[in-house]
């Protein structure tokens, strides 16, 4: 059996409005599991950590942030201070979604330095590493993910290696409804801790969790994370419905 402890998280993106924000963890946050048999986090938007943090006081669920700049804090307009992220008590950020690699023209370099930032300001990256628009199993898209994985490590010792996690959200199963199927993401997975282990040791790439993310819903949640590699999901749509979500971490 793993030894890893399961992990829910819920990416809402850029969904959902101002009002739903505090009926959402008001809904859930009484209804999560302790954080030995799993966490449970919630990426949201800069505009509404400070509620969230306020509001998930003393709950199990865990707040983080879905992406922030890589200078500490300066003169850098608009951008998000992981600096400050920090300071407010966020512990967990994603960096380089597929979203922000495709949109925002984040390549591996610019992910490995949020990485470096990140754990400089004593956050814990989860990087999401993708693959290509259909799943085409040629040695490009192996590599694609591979490459990714060891951009996002360059220069990061073992010791904060082991505070990150990797979240294998193939392109074409993202806000597409279209899941891996369970064998599909495993082996995604498995590839992800490989590489960790031959970046660093066996030993460390026990320890870290690999997610996986990609129209994760209700349905498909209970076989994903029986794969021996699959320690958790990072889910986007199926997670803007609280109740829904809810299902999610009671798979
Ligand atoms: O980070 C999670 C995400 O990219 C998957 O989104 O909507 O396909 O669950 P979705």
């Amino acid at each position: 059996a793993k030894q890893r402890v399961p992990f829910i998280g819920a990416n809402w993106k850029m969904y959902l409005m101002p009002d739903q924000v505090i009926p959402y963890i008001e809904t859930i946050k009484d209804q999560l599991p302790s954080p030995d048999q799993a966490e449970v986090m919630i990426a949201a938007s800069p505009l509404y950590l400070w509620p969230l943090l306020d509001h998930a006081k003393g709950s199990n669920v865990i707040i983080a942030a879905e992406n922030c700049d890589y200078h500490d804090t300066g003169a850098y307009t608009g951008e998000v201070s992981p600096k400050a992220l920090s300071e407010m008590g966020i512990t967990y950020s994603i960096a380089g979604h597929s979203e922000r690699r495709h949109y925002f023209d984040e390549d591996p370099e610019i992910v490995n330095k949020k990485v470096h930032a990140l754990l400089r300001n004593h956050i814990n990256p989860i990087v999401c590493c993708d693959e290509t628009l259909v799943r085409t199993e040629t040695d490009d898209d192996v590599h694609w993910v591979v490459s990714q994985v060891i951009a996002a490590f360059k220069n990061v010792d073992a010791s904060d290696a082991a505070k990150m996690m990797i979240a294998y959200e193939p392109r074409w199963a993202i806000g597409t409804g279209i899941t891996a199927s369970a064998e599909e993401a495993e082996e995604g997975c498995a590839l992800i801790r490989q590489t960790i282990s031959s970046i660093y040791s066996p030993a460390l790439a026990d320890t870290v969790r690999v997610l996986y993310g990609g129209s994760v819903t209700p349905k498909t949640v209970k076989a994903l994370m029986a794969q021996p590699d699959i320690d958790g999901v990072l889910v986007g749509s199926a997670s803007l419905d609280p109740n829904e979500f809810l299902k999610l971490i009671h798979y």
